[in-house]
């Protein structure tokens, strides 16, 4: 009943050879076994792993909303996707449900009571390397749990045992794991040796892991069916805080009962502004990815990128100047609104984007300050996760969230089956200092306590006459906000269909540092002489982000698109 992706990591070599002769270029597409809808109307997941996406989709043939489909997935994540799915990080979720309201929840981390601005420096005043990174110390009080007991508490139709117990199943009977993830334990087992006393359950003694391994999580299930028989307090209250708090002190960190005890997860309202006749809704401070969003869709508007196409140098071009302002104002003025003023207004104002963006020249890029190779971000892997869902009455969620690096602090309190975040080096350890983005800050986001650490994540709801139209995020870091956008531009000024869209290369600008971050393909050779020509240096990596969208036609018909070429993520529908 679902249409699905192929993944080539999943499928027996004999398959490979099958799939790839009788596919061949349309490997990417979504596939409809023939019993299936062509065209699913009744439900639709896209997701960062294959049975997080399966998943979503039984709660919703059983009768659950886009909602219960989410909460099931965030905790199914948790056990399948261990590297950024999470119940030890956070995240943001985007929703527009079906009597066509719009909500935002904030279930990002906060900084523990006893945290302090100058946590990371030494006594001189520098940065201590990898403090706010890895262990105990980098990090912060989890909002996961929190947060989807909002969302179910608000929105929920389904009971909550029922949301939870196929991620109980999932840790108990265990996971398959694609040859992704076996390769990312294994890169990881290191890391996970050095900053654990107790070996996490995936570290192997025997052998490497290999793609078709069973991964099984006992302590993991106890701790979801502690949050299942509990609720939220099944997590921040009784047994589970006690040994959290207690274990994560033992390693020296900040995070106490009292914080578990007061950690409470936000409901806000979206940033919404408009672009070429559709409504954008994204996620406000303390993510900067809404407002950064909306001020480059703006800055956009006037120019007919549309003419020019995705990949011109004139887009490029555009794209890299029209970034560094709006990266540059993220480091100045954007934080946890709650604790700093964050002028979310003026920075969207149309008169302040268009005199902002009046020094931009067609000729030649604004600063040729030279960068160094050094100020690149570590080779080190980063892992979030999105996914986006979308029902037939009409409601629909986005929903980020993270760890923030892969396995965040890789730091796991034995006997709870869980990593926990580094979610503290997002905040700016020091001002001027990049953090692992090569994000630099200010004061509005310097540590303190019970402060939210400013982030990138940005899922977004387009709508189109007062429906939704796309339901989309990405993971990524500083390049969530920039793959954000280009999908929107690819569907909207491009015309792309989605999965062409999805899968576009992208390039990125992010102010500091002062380079476009190009994936391999995205620029042709003569575009890359154009935009050096212009004093552009660039930069090229792997893959940038990894969109998970979902697009909604008015006759109601579902179209998923996962990122397939850039991750396990799989889109399943019905
Ligand atoms: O909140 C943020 O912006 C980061 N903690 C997100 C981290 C991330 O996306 C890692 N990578 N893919």
């Amino acid at each position: 009943m679902r249409g699905r992706i192929f993944h080539i990591g999943q499928l027996r070599p004999p398959l490979i050879i099958l799939a790839t002769l009788l596919l061949g270029a349309c490997l990417q597409q979504t596939y409809h076994p023939p019993h299936a809808p062509a065209a699913p109307r009744h439900g639709m997941v896209v997701a960062g792993h294959p049975a997080a996406a399966d998943i979503g989709v039984q709660i919703m043939q059983a009768g659950g909303n886009a909602f219960d489909a989410a909460v099931a997935v965030q905790f199914a994540l948790a056990v399948a996707y261990p590297g950024a799915g999470n119940l030890g990080g956070g995240g943001f979720a985007v929703l527009h449900t079906d009597t066509g309201a719009t909500a935002a929840l904030d279930f990002r981390e906060t900084a523990p009571a006893k945290s302090h601005r100058d946590m990371y420096l030494d006594s001189a005043g520098a940065v201590i390397p990898r403090a706010s990174l890895d262990g105990a110390l980098a990090v912060g009080v989890p909002g996961s749990v929190d947060g989807m007991a909002r969302l179910h508490d608000r929105y929920g139709k389904l009971p909550w045992s029922r949301l939870l117990q196929p991620a109980i199943d999932l840790a108990r009977n265990g996971v398959e794991l694609t040859a992704r993830e076996a390769h990312k334990y294994n890169r990881y087992r290191e890391a996970f040796l050095t900053l654990n006393t107790t070996p996490p359950p995936l570290v192997r003694f025997d052998r490497p892991w290999q793609a078709g391994d069973t991964l099984k999580q006992p302590e993991l299930a106890r701790a979801l069916e502690s949050i299942r028989k509990l609720g939220r307090n099944g997590f921040y209250r009784g047994e589970l805080a006690d040994r959290l708090a207690a274990g994560i002190r033992r390693a020296g960190g900040l995070v106490s009962e009292q914080d578990l005890q007061n950690y409470r997860a936000v409901w806000r309202q979206p940033v919404n502004g408009s672009y070429r006749g559709y409504q954008i809704h994204s996620m406000p401070p303390p993510s900067s990815g809404g407002v950064a969003l909306l001020q480059l869709l703006q800055a956009v508007e006037p120019y007919p990128i549309a003419d020019w196409g995705s990949h011109d140098t004139r887009t490029i071009h555009l794209l890299t100047e029209i970034e560094r302002r709006v990266y540059a104002d993220r480091a100045a003025y954007l934080g946890d609104p709650d604790q700093v003023d964050v002028p979310v207004k003026k920075l969207l104002d149309p008169d302040y984007l268009k005199q902002r963006m009046a020094d931009i020249s067609p000729d030649a890029k604004t600063d040729s300050d030279d960068i160094g190779p050094g100020q690149l971000p570590p080779a080190e892997s980063l892992e979030t996760t999105h996914f986006s869902i979308a029902d037939s009455a009409g409601n629909a969620i986005a929903v980020t969230t993270t760890l923030n690096s892969t396995f965040g602090s890789k730091l796991m309190v034995p006997g709870t089956g869980f990593f926990l975040n580094n979610e503290m080096d997002d905040f700016s350890s020091k001002p001027g200092v990049p953090n692992q983005f090569g994000l630099v800050g200010s004061e509005a986001n310097a540590i303190a306590p019970g402060k939210r650490m400013l982030s990138s994540m940005t899922p977004t709801i387009v709508e189109k006459e007062g429906k939704p139209f796309l339901v989309l995020g990405s993971p990524g870091g500083s390049t969530i906000i920039t793959s954000v956008l280009q999908v929107i531009l690819n569907i909207i000024d491009h015309r792309m269909p989605l999965q062409e869209a999805v899968n576009a290369k992208r390039v990125h600008h992010q102010w500091l540092p002062d380079r476009i971050l190009a994936e391999s393909g995205a620029l042709s050779p003569e575009t890359e002489l154009t935009l050096k020509a212009l004093g552009h240096v660039i930069v090229t990596r792997k893959s940038i982000g990894q969109v998970n969208a979902i697009e909604i036609a008015p006759d109601g018909t579902l179209s998923g698109a996962a990122d397939v070429q850039r991750g396990d993520n799989q889109s399943a529908g019905f």
